[in-house]
């Protein structure tokens, strides 16, 4: 029979959307109430709503995977419930028990679960959403919200597959700053990316890495990733400054270049350190982590108006046996050492 999203080789990421979405609303003094499971579809909001003029939103995004052995998993949904409610906490926004979080996901998936693909490399996307649903003008916190969660059979995130992508470097435009919402899952955030992910597109290249607000000179993060660096036997990765996502595979990554026996530093790591360990080839490999992107290996970063190849453009060892093994955990094809598959039944 064929499975309700159609042909699997056509999905692409974010268009197609599982028959079911949970809702649950909240409002001062009677906390979330009214927490159902209904037919995915429109719903009516008040043009006054607070999230539709002053962008009081929160999302996550999480992956229900179908295993070889018909098992189905997420992969650590308990940090996507603890970075929603940090995320909650910075814009003033009531937060959610993590178990609520976790098993309103394994609600919505087990109900839906004809829509989680089983061809290799695809996945159904979760997308949970909190938005201030309160109809005022002015700047305040709204004092009722709307949380629900859709989700999407999806692909590979970039039409590369597991290929290199090409990266170009921001020097002008910024993301985020520190002080501000930069670590967090904000709707803002992304809209003050689009300019620049435009730009980056316009002349061929797939997502842009941002450099930090202040001095343009540290690296920061790309669109929706992550990005590491591998020197040989060491992996250096950004350190957690306050203006990017502590992503969740992020930090997975780390552990589990631990878990190999490499060297992980987090610190600071200019553009110039950069592009000269990828002059001298000290720099072997490149790569971005994010749950849309999983492991993505970069081939070039492109820098005010020059190229700059990453290991000839190849996919390197590294970052592929960082991919097995992440893939691997996530789709129950290897041991899970690290305790972060969490089986729904
Ligand atoms: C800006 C940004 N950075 C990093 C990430 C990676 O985070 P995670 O690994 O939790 O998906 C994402 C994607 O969610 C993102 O949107």
């Amino acid at each position: 029979m064929k499975p309700p999203y159609g042909d699997v080789e056509k999905l692409v990421f974010g268009r197609t959307f599982a028959e079911h979405m949970f809702k649950m609303k909240y409002s001062e003094g009677r906390g979330w109430h009214d927490a159902k499971i209904e037919k995915y579809g429109s719903f009516t909001m008040d043009p006054a709503s607070c999230v539709l003029h002053y962008s009081q939103e929160i999302f996550e995004g999480l992956k229900a995977y179908k295993a070889l052995n018909g098992k189905m998993l997420l992969f650590r949904p308990e940090q996507n419930a603890r970075r929603l409610n940090r995320s909650a906490r910075k814009l003033c926004m009531p937060e959610i028990p993590e178990e609520d979080f976790v098993n309103a996901v394994k609600e919505l998936v087990l109900l839906d679960k004809e829509w989680i693909p089983d061809a290799p490399g695809t996945s159904l996307y979760v997308r949970p959403t909190m938005i201030a649903s309160e109809a005022f003008l002015g700047v305040h916190p709204s004092k009722e919200y709307l949380f629900y969660i859709i989700m999407s059979p999806v692909g590979p995130y970039f039409k590369e597959g597991f290929n290199t992508v090409s990266i170009y470097v921001e020097d002008q435009l910024v993301r985020a700053a520190v002080g501000g919402v930069g670590d967090i899952k904000t709707g803002g955030n992304y809209a003050a990316s689009l300019l620049g992910a435009m730009k980056a597109e316009e002349k061929g290249f797939s997502q842009v890495l941002w450099l930090d607000a202040k001095e343009h000179k540290y690296v920061e993060e790309v669109g929706a990733m992550n990005v590491f660096f591998v020197f040989g036997d060491k992996v250096v990765t950004p350190q957690l400054t306050g203006s990017i996502l502590p992503g969740i595979t992020r930090n997975s990554v780390i552990a589990l270049a631990k878990d190999m026996g490499y060297e992980v530093e987090e610190r600071r790591i200019s553009i110039d350190e950069v592009l000269d360990g990828i002059k001298s080839k000290e720099l072997t490999e490149i790569f971005g982590s994010g749950t849309a992107a999983i492991i993505s290996p970069v081939g070039l970063f492109h820098y005010k108006d020059n190229n700059y190849y990453i290991n000839d453009n190849k996919v390197g060892s590294i970052t592929r046996a960082f991919y097995e093994r992440l893939v691997g955990i996530q789709y129950g094809k290897i041991e899970d050492t690290m305790g972060w598959s969490y089986e729904l039944k």
